[in-house]
């Protein structure tokens, strides 16, 4: 079977490796990626180029195409695909408004009284927004309506001091149009440990991933900008060390829900669906959606799962998915960036990767934003690299995954304290106090 995947980074790389041995494998690049393009037939190509990505999947026969990245489903990647003849693990551009459009998707939980949802306002005026934030007498996160590259949200005690300066911002936000919408959207913010749970969903059915943690910020002890992720880890038992099977299976309720409420609004929803949430005293509250796999999320399940992606794929595109399999292990992915990331100054300089070493260490490499030349891999100014190792237990997978970094050289970065002990112990502790 003729499979092709869209996209470039580690997350796509991550499904091409999952897919490889049982698929030929097709790819469609923005830039050429130094693991899929040994794995693949490729293309290099804009992947927002919907009606070219459909040309080169009908050329060659594609019967399914995984897409990996949000921009093209919100250019309608899967309906021109699909008005091809070509099958798509993505959902269509009206169901893909649930990472796409943050007011539909929050209005989707008001209409279907979906749990887990949070106070929120859409505003497309200064007057109105400033207003309400007067009367609000709590810390709210300002958020672009549409897609900003993970760039556009802004949190009061975290990017902001205050709901004052949340103003300014929202300002900013409706007078540039950032995300595409002159609008802007204002959630309360809610206070606990962040967890994501992915799911595979076939329009109907909901089949849910271990839970993984990311973390966000650029250094050490959760310090610096918040990135697209520095990293993440799962556990043994699908579950992490401060959330239960309860609060797992809250959160898939709610995803459950929320498929079901986009098939009735728009189109079922077929594809990856991550659900970032807040774990908080009230239970797990949904801080966002997004329409594909988790990056850096994606590999740390990929590699540990036991069902074949291919059938699963198949059975989503068919609509008969059933529950799908896990490797009972732990999982930690260390993202390699370059120094200073995310204001480097390293961008362009050459790197070595001991592809050899880091797999005899039982780690797996998943190339994301770096350049092929003749000379070897380049950096950009954006991450490079995700490592990741699975074991008995986070411990253990950690201990692999870091050891695994040092196989890396070049001017480049890694936390050395993503699924440390330590750190894993600060985030149970942190949830107690919440609790208590
Ligand atoms: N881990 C954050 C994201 O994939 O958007």
């Amino acid at each position: 079977m003729k499979v092709l995947v869209v996209g470039t980074g580690a997350r796509e790389h991550a499904i091409a490796d999952a897919l490889k041995n049982d698929v030929e494998l097709y790819c469609y690049m923005s830039k050429v990626n130094p693991g899929m393009s040994k794995i693949a037939e490729f293309k290099q190509g804009d992947e927002g180029e919907v009606e070219k990505v459909a040309e080169f999947a009908k050329e060659n026969d594609i019967e399914i195409a995984f897409i990996g990245p949000e921009a093209p489903l919100e250019k309608g990647i899967v309906d021109e695909l699909e008005k091809n003849g070509i099958k798509c693990v993505g959902p269509c551009q009206s169901a893909a408004r649930i990472e796409t459009d943050k007011s539909f998707m929050r209005k989707l939980f008001e209409d279907y009284e979906i749990d887990g949802s949070l106070i929120y306002r859409v505003f497309d005026n200064y007057e109105d927004l400033s207003e309400f934030l007067d009367d609000f007498d709590r810390d709210v996160v300002v958020k672009p309506v549409g897609l900003t590259g993970g760039k556009g949200v802004k949190i009061v005690g975290d990017h902001l001091k205050d709901n004052n300066e949340a103003k300014e911002y929202s300002k900013e936000v409706i007078d540039n149009a950032m995300g595409g919408f002159a609008q802007v959207i204002i959630e309360e913010r809610v206070i606990g440990e962040e967890f994501t749970i992915q799911a595979f969903c076939d329009g109907e059915h909901l089949a849910p991933m271990p839970a993984a943690q990311d973390h966000p910020h650029a250094f050490e002890g959760d310090q610096g900008a918040i990135t697209g992720g520095m990293g993440s880890y799962s556990d043994a038992d699908g579950l992490l060390p401060f959330l239960t099977q309860e609060d797992y299976d809250k959160a898939v309720k709610i995803m459950e829900d929320t498929i079901k409420a986009i098939a009735e609004e728009a189109k079922p929803y077929k594809g990856i669906l991550y659900g970032q949430f807040m774990l908080t005293a009230d239970g797990p509250r949904l801080i966002e959606y997004n329409a594909r796999f988790g990056d850096p999320e994606a590999m740390n399940v990929l590699p540990l799962l036991k069902t074949p992606l291919i059938d699963v794929c198949k059975a989503i595109v068919d609509g008969t998915l059933g529950e799908v399999e896990f490797e009972p292990k732990a999982s930690v992915c260390k993202y390699i960036v370059p120094d200073g990331y995310p204001e480097t100054e390293y961008a362009g300089e050459l790197i070595e990767v001991d592809e050899k070493s880091i797999e005899d260490m039982g780690a797996k490499v998943f190339y994301a934003a770096v350049g092929l030349e003749d000379d070897g891999i380049h950096l950009s100014g954006s991450r490079a690299l995700g490592i990741v190792a699975s074991g008995e237990s986070i411990s253990e997978a950690e201990k692999i995954a870091e050891k695994a970094c040092d196989y890396v050289k070049g001017n480049v970065y890694h936390r050395r304290d993503v699924g440390t002990e330590e750190l894993v112990e600060k985030r149970v502790a942190h949830m107690k106090e919440i609790l208590n």
